[in-house]
């Protein structure tokens, strides 16, 4: 596995690639990476892909300097993972190499219209936070222009927001959704699970299992406002869980639905504050027959 630091070096590993005829695969992280990740690289090499996986804590997509600081980074690991997992090469650049006019001056030059998908959930609560990751990612993808790009549903409104920023940017890419991996106990696997205490990791999984038990709750007729007040009471009756929001929004437009048979394709989508880590995670509570993983 090559490790690549400059765009330089990754546009010409990239060319030498394609030259001999392969098709390429991007999977976008920022590191300190899980299982949860490698499936996206599983992903990748089970469509025959040659994967380029790019690691880079993306300072433009932080609205919080905190997050941003206390963001995991174990690159050593993260590179053993990769070259386990059979990529090809791992793009780990500086900041400067992404941002050479500086974090700030990237940041307010940064206009994607990116239309009513950004605006509400994470849009509405990380303000910036979806510019930035547009930034970066057509910035990656116009590094190395894959045949595809991979990405997690457990960051089910940020698939839908790259989709969009593609179409407007008229990147030619297949953006692959990949289900989300999740522990034992059903905790959606995150990077930030390691910054969970002991008895934070004791009451994170109640987040899948209040939205588990709201599907079957769903089935035997509660209404979407019924699903939506209880999720929120069952999750904010423990000490170390405070919900920030919890939506359910057609599985397309990300707007919130009113009930069940407005539209074929209905996501529960939650974040949640265990103690100071913030949690996401979603749920399926409809899905059409073409949607199916
Ligand atoms: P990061 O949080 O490192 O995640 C990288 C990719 O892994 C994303 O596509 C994310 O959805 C996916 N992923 C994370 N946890 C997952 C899980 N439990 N199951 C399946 N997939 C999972 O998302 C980002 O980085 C950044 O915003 C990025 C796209 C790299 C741009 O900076």
């Amino acid at each position: 596995m090559k490790i690549l630091r400059t765009v330089n070096d990754l546009r010409q590993f990239v060319a030498s690639l394609k030259a001999d005829g392969h098709s390429v695969g991007l999977v976008p992280t920022m590191g300190a990476l899980h299982a949860g990740h490698l499936s996206l690289v599983a992903q990748a090499n089970s469509r025959g892909d040659k994967v380029v996986a790019s690691l880079f804590v993306n300072p433009t997509q932080f609205n919080n300097s905190d997050d941003l600081a206390t963001y995991p980074r174990k690159e050593d690991d993260d590179f053993r993972m990769l070259q386990e997992a059979g990529v090809s090469a791992v793009f780990a650049p500086a900041i400067e190499e992404i941002y050479p006019e500086g974090v700030g001056k990237a940041s307010e030059n940064c206009h994607f219209d990116l239309g009513p998908v950004a605006e509400v959930m994470e849009g509405r609560f990380r303000p910036g936070h979806f510019q930035g990751v547009a930034l970066i990612v057509s910035k990656l993808l116009r590094f190395v222009e894959p045949c595809r790009a991979y990405f997690g549903e457990k960051d089910f409104q940020q698939i839908a927001v790259i989709r969009r920023m593609c179409e407007t940017e008229k990147i030619p890419v297949e953006i692959v959704s990949c289900p989300i991996k999740r522990a034992e106990s059903g905790l959606a696997l995150s990077s930030r699970n390691s910054l969970l205490s002991p008895d934070q990791l004791e009451v994170a999984p109640e987040i899948h299992r209040a939205l588990q038990s709201s599907v079957e709750r769903s089935m035997q007729g509660a209404s979407v406002a019924e699903i939506v007040a209880d999720v929120t009471a069952r999750l904010d009756s423990f000490d170390d869980l405070r919900v920030e929001y919890f939506e359910i929004v057609d599985g397309i437009t990300l707007q919130p639905v009113a009930d069940w048979d407005q539209t074929p394709y209905i996501v529960g989508c939650i974040t949640v504050y265990c103690g100071s880590v913030r949690l996401i995670d979603n749920i399926t509570y409809r899905r059409p027959d073409s949607h199916n993983c």
